[in-house]
C-alpha cells in the first residue's frame, strides 16, 4: 500500500506552480524561497521594506533583512511584492495569480518587559495578534478571493497552555503560542486547501546527526521536542506542495535519534493524513490565564529576590560601618 501511495505521489506536480512566500527575509522563509528558486518555481515573496540598492546581497546567517531581500531578488524565478502581512490589501497583491502559499512569517522577539507588563495593545501591527492571527486570516481571504488553493503555515507546538515553555513564549512574546494557535484555528475552518507544520525548535545546535532522524505525526499529534534546522522544515514546506494528501493535515515536524527515523520527508509526506480530530476551541483563554498566572510568579519571584538583596546590602551596609566606627 506504501509503494503505491509513493508512485501516485512522486511526480513534482508544484513544478508548474506559482507560490507566494511570507516571512521571506526571515530564517526559514530565506530558505523556502532558495528551495523553490532552484527548483525552477515561480516565487513571489512578500518584502516590509523596499530594496534598497546601496546594500550589498548576503545570505550569511548575519546578514539584515535588506541584505538577504537583495540577495533573494536576485534569483532566479523570484520576484518581489512590498508589503505587510497585516495589511489585507499587501496579501491580496502577493496572492493575486499564486497556486499555493507558504506562510513563513512571524512576530520579532519583543522587549521582555514590553510583553511581561503587556504595553503593547493587541492591535499595534506588531503585536502577535496581528502577525500570527490576523495576517493569517488576511492571506486566508486573499485566497479565497484569488482562487488559490493552498496554504502552507508554520506555526510551533502549542496545545499545552500550562507547559514551562509555552507559558515563558506566551509572557515574553506577545502571546505568541496562543494566537499561532489562533490562526491555525481560522486555517482548520477556512475550507482553503491547509497543511500546518509544527516543527521543533529551529536554529540550534544540537540537532541529531547520523541519517534517518526525520520523523512527522499528522492530525496535529505530539511528539518530543528536539531540535530541526531551518533548511529541514523549509524543504518540509516544500515539499508538501507535491502531496496533494497533506492538504486540512496538521503535522509536527522533528527529529529522532539516529536511524529510527528518515532520510527524506517523501515516505513520510506520502502516509500523511488529513486532521480528523476536534481540536480544542478554548485554548486562548487557558493560555491567558496561564500566561497570567506565570506573569505574576514571576513578578512575586523578583520581588523576593530584590528584597532579600536590599536586606543582605542594609546588613553587609551596617557591617561595615560597625567595623569602621
Ligand atoms: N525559531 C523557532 O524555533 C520556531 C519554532 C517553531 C515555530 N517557529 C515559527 O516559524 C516562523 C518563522 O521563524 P523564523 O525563525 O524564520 O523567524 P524570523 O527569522 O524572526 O523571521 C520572521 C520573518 O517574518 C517577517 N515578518 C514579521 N512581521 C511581518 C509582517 N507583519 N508582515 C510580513 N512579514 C513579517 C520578518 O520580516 P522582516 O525581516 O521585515 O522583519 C521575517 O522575514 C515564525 O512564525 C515562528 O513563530 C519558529
Amino acid at each position: 500500500m506504501k509503494s503505491i501511495a509513493l508512485l501516485v505521489y512522486a511526480a513534482p506536480i508544484c513544478l508548474a506552480m506559482k507560490v507566494a512566500v511570507t516571512g521571506t527575509t526571515g530564517r526559514l522563509g530565506r530558505e523556502a524561497v532558495q528551495i523553490l528558486s532552484s527548483k525552477g518555481i515561480q516565487t513571489r515573496c512578500l518584502l516590509r521594506h523596499p530594496i534598497d540598492a546601496s546594500v550589498s546581497p548576503s545570505i550569511e546567517k548575519d546578514a539584515s533583512s535588506s541584505e538577504v531581500a537583495s540577495y533573494l531578488a536576485n534569483l532566479p524565478h523570484v520576484t518581489m511584492v512590498e508589503g505587510d502581512a497585516t495589511d489585507p490589501t499587501s496579501c491580496r497583491l502577493l496572492v493575486e495569480g499564486c497556486d499555493a502559499v507558504l506562510a513563513l512569517h512571524g512576530p520579532a522577539r519583543p522587549p521582555p518587559l514590553q510583553s511581561l507588563f503587556r504595553l503593547l495593545p493587541e492591535t499595534d501591527p506588531k503585536h502577535s495578534r496581528s502577525v500570527n492571527y490576523l495576517a493569517v486570516k488576511n492571506l486566508i481571504d486573499a485566497a479565497r478571493e484569488c482562487d488559490c488553493k493552498r496554504i502552507v503555515r508554520v506555526t510551533g507546538k502549542g496545545e499545552a497552555p500550562t507547559q514551562v515553555f509555552t507559558v515563558l513564549i506566551n509572557m515574553l512574546g506577545h502571546m505568541a503560542k496562543a494566537w499561532n494557535y489562533e490562526g491555525e484555528q481560522l486555517l482548520r475552518t477556512s475550507g482553503v486547501d491547509y497543511t500546518i507544520v509544527r516543527p521543533g525548535v529551529m536554529g540550534r545546535d544540537d540537532v541529531p546527526t547520523g541519517g534517518r532522524v526525520l520523523a512527522l505525526a499528522d492530525n496535529g499529534r505530539d511528539l518530543p521536542v528536539t531540535a530541526v534546522t531551518h533548511s529541514q522544515i523549509a524543504g518540509l514546506c516544500v515539499d508538501c506542495l507535491d502531496y496533494p494528501n497533506t492538504s486540512r493535515s496538521t503535522l509536527t515536524a522533528m527529529n529522532v535519534a539516529s536511524g529510527t527515523g528518515e532520510d527524506s520527508y517523501a515516505p513520510l509526506l506520502a502516509g500523511v493524513k488529513s486532521d480528523t480530530r476536534s481540536f480544542p476551541t478554548t485554548l486562548l483563554s487557558e493560555h491567558k490565564k496561564a500566561a497570567q498566572i506565570g506573569a505574576a510568579v514571576l513578578v512575586a519571584f523578583a520581588a523576593v529576590i530584590l528584597t532579600g538583596f536590599a536586606a543582605m546590602t542594609k546588613a553587609i551596609g551596617g557591617l561595615v560601618v560597625g567595623l569602621l566606627s
